[in-house]
């Protein structure tokens, strides 16, 4: 008998809703995303993203049951973001699945979005060796975690100004690239020399596992500035190439110093940037000959989704971890905090 549960994710602009069996098997993976509705104010206005995910989340399950072949009678539970995210974008995904867990008469399971993403290499590998080395790199987080066994999270080290999507978004606005800016920045690099313009990284201490984006963002506005003042142009996939090689470059670098102090069975990524191709292409090379497993999901379970929040809600399942029915969202949960405390 396969254990089925429903997922649901609202934490910040995308409204998810995934059906997934037994924590890998994909049943229904939808996402109405809101990128169009944001983009005209060039990043995600919380009131907007909070009405348009009531307005979209019931049409959701509907059609991702539909689509799975699964009656309501058949989810055995239900999986929310808890947080950290956008509180009343949080809220609508929490109270939907308190209704819908009170009301199927089954567990409700309580996620953190970061556990969440971290999760999304267990939906495609279940296998993955622990102790776990994963970088999460997302538009609000850039953490490095070390994971000695499933459910248990240290964290090593974390940006201590911007997050690595964050910086992807803040450049693309320089740039005039548009939002979301990862995605505009990696188009625009395909066709740039990523040595072409010097571009600051910062490593910070000996020994440190923490992050800074802030000042190599700040040099590609000024390098913007000084170009537009001194009438020279600016090749625009060169400078974006130039920039997605830094971060590149500063995150791996990071993950392989930490892989060789903490010696991991195995290295994951996770979050939406995980989805550029460059850093995937760099953490593969680098680590893999260093004798490291690397594990990096698809770029569709990389960014926000519902399948990843399902597979976690499995294992919370399987520990028999049921979240109560007074379950609140919380904007600045931490992963190392119990879901519900
Ligand atoms: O995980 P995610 O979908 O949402 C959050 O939890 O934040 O991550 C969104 C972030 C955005 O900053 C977006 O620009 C970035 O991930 N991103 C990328 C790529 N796709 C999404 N950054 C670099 N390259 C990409 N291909
Ligand atoms: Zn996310």
């Amino acid at each position: 008998m396969s254990v089925i549960i429903l997922g649901i994710e609202t934490s910040c602009d995308e409204t998810a809703v995934a059906v997934v069996a037994d924590g890998n098997r994909i049943l229904a993976n939808l996402i109405a995303s809101q990128i169009e509705l944001h983009a005209q104010f060039g990043g995600v206005v919380p009131e907007v993203a909070s009405r348009r995910h009531l307005e979209t989340i019931n049409l959701l399950l509907d059609r991702a049951l539909e689509e799975a072949g699964v009656s309501w009678s058949q989810i055995d539970g239900v999986a929310v973001t808890q947080g950290p995210g956008l509180l009343g974008s949080l809220l609508v995904g929490v109270m939907t699945a308190k209704a819908l867990a009170f009301a199927l008469g089954v567990p409700l399971l309580a996620v953190n979005h970061l556990e969440a993403h971290i999760y999304a290499n267990l939906l495609v590998a279940p296998d993955l060796p622990f102790p776990l080395l994963c970088l999460v790199v997302s538009g609000g987080h850039t953490d490095l975690f070390f994971l000695p066994r499933r459910g248990e999270y240290r964290l090593l080290g974390r940006t201590r100004d911007d997050a690595a999507g964050e910086a992807f978004d803040k450049v693309a606005r320089a740039m005039g690239l548009g939002y979301p800016g990862g995605p505009a920045i990696e188009r625009a690099a395909a066709g740039g020399n990523p040595a072409a313009v010097p571009l600051p990284r910062a490593y910070l201490e000996e020994g440190s596992y923490d992050f800074s984006f802030s000042g190599l963002k700040t040099a590609v506005v000024n390098y913007l500035a000084r170009a537009e003042r001194e009438g020279t142009g600016v090749a625009l996939p060169d400078l974006a190439a130039s920039f997605q090689q830094a971060v590149v470059e500063m995150l791996v670098e990071k993950v392989l110093r930490a892989a060789e102090a903490v010696r991991p069975a195995s290295i994951a990524l996770a979050g939406g940037v995980a989805a550029n191709r460059a850093l995937r292409r760099e953490l593969l090379s680098r680590a893999e000959p260093a004798g490291f497993r690397v594990n990096v999901p698809p770029p569709a379970l990389c960014t926000d989704n519902a399948a990843m929040v399902a597979c976690a809600g499995y294992y919370r399942y399987l520990r028999g971890e049921t979240a109560p029915m007074t379950l609140n969202a919380v904007a600045n949960l931490e992963v190392e905090q119990a879901a519900w405390s």
